[in-house]
């Protein structure tokens, strides 16, 4: 059901409200309100407050997992919310290297959501992380956006994985003039990204496919300094590798970043 266009009568003027809805009911409901939010890296430590005080109002949380996996490392922080009484639901996202599929998957969950706050129910998408750094979250509320433009958004911030595991290390990422870059290094491509000659410490996301050829390239590029592997960073299987050699050695993993320095610490 549409969006019925409703005329309120206030100081004098007509305005038109839109973001009423009729629910399944007939009733007419206010639209729902949508929370991004990232849980961080996957301790239930590193939740914001905010974070947990909209988990603990909203209706329905839905969390991202993939169409091969069965990790929903998001909502397993969510279900460490004692108070959080919301339906779980779980929604697949394709992460085919076809663009076609990984639309098709944006926009079926982007529905899905929309019927929810079509209901008048508060809703939060919950992301690993920062929902506004290389995440499912970005897609998705732009399908919604477009499938509700009146709907009121509020993007939550979360600690990130390489943030996380900065301060596991109580390694400073950046200090003074330092820059810092940030890669996606899932393809090839990436390996021959600029930052790996400008940035003077480098993030590296999505390690997974071109582990060696990052390395290789991190050792030509001069980074001489601190090397970290870290795995599942928070959760209990979590691992951390330091030196470039010995991260050459471990198995792929999708949960998986390298942080590179290029000077070694004073
Ligand atoms: C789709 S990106 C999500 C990034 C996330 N939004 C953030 O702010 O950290 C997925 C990548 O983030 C990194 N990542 C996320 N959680 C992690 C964790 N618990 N341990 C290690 N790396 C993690 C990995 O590089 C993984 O391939």
């Amino acid at each position: 059901m549409g969006n019925p266009e409703v005329f309120y009568w206030t100081s004098g003027f007509f305005y038109a409200c839109s973001s009423l809805n009729q629910n399944n009911e007939g009733k007419l409901v206010k639209i729902g309100k949508f929370y991004g939010i990232g849980v961080g890296p996957g301790d239930p430590g590193l939740l914001t407050l905010r974070a947990v005080e909209v988990l603990c109002q909203v209706q329905v949380v839905f969390a991202a997992t993939g169409a091969r996996s069965h990790d929903c490392v998001s909502g397993s922080v969510v279900n460490a919310v004692a108070g959080c009484k919301a339906e779980r639901v779980t929604l697949v996202f394709s992460m085919a290297r076809d663009m076609e599929d990984r639309r098709q998957a944006w926009s079926d969950n982007a529905k899905q959501v929309v019927d929810v706050l079509q209901q008048g129910k508060d809703c939060a998408f919950v992301t690993i992380g920062d929902p506004l750094i290389y995440s499912t979250y970005t897609y998705l509320l732009r399908q919604v956006q477009e499938l509700l433009p009146e709907v009121e958004v509020e993007t939550i911030p979360g600690i990130t994985s390489f943030q996380a595991v900065a301060a596991r290390n109580n390694l400073p990422l950046v200090e003074d003039q330092a820059t810092l870059g940030l890669i996606p290094a899932w393809t090839r491509e990436s390996t021959r990204d600029s930052q790996f000659e400008n940035a003077d410490t480098l993030v590296l996301l999505k390690t997974y496919h071109h582990r060696q050829e990052i390395l290789a390239r991190l050792r030509e590029s001069g980074f001489v300094g601190e090397c970290i592997y870290a795995s599942r960073v928070g959760l209990d299987d979590e691992m951390m590798v330091s030196g470039i050699d010995a991260i050459a050695q471990v198995p792929d993993t999708y949960l998986s970043l390298i942080i590179a320095k290029r000077k070694p610490e004073r």
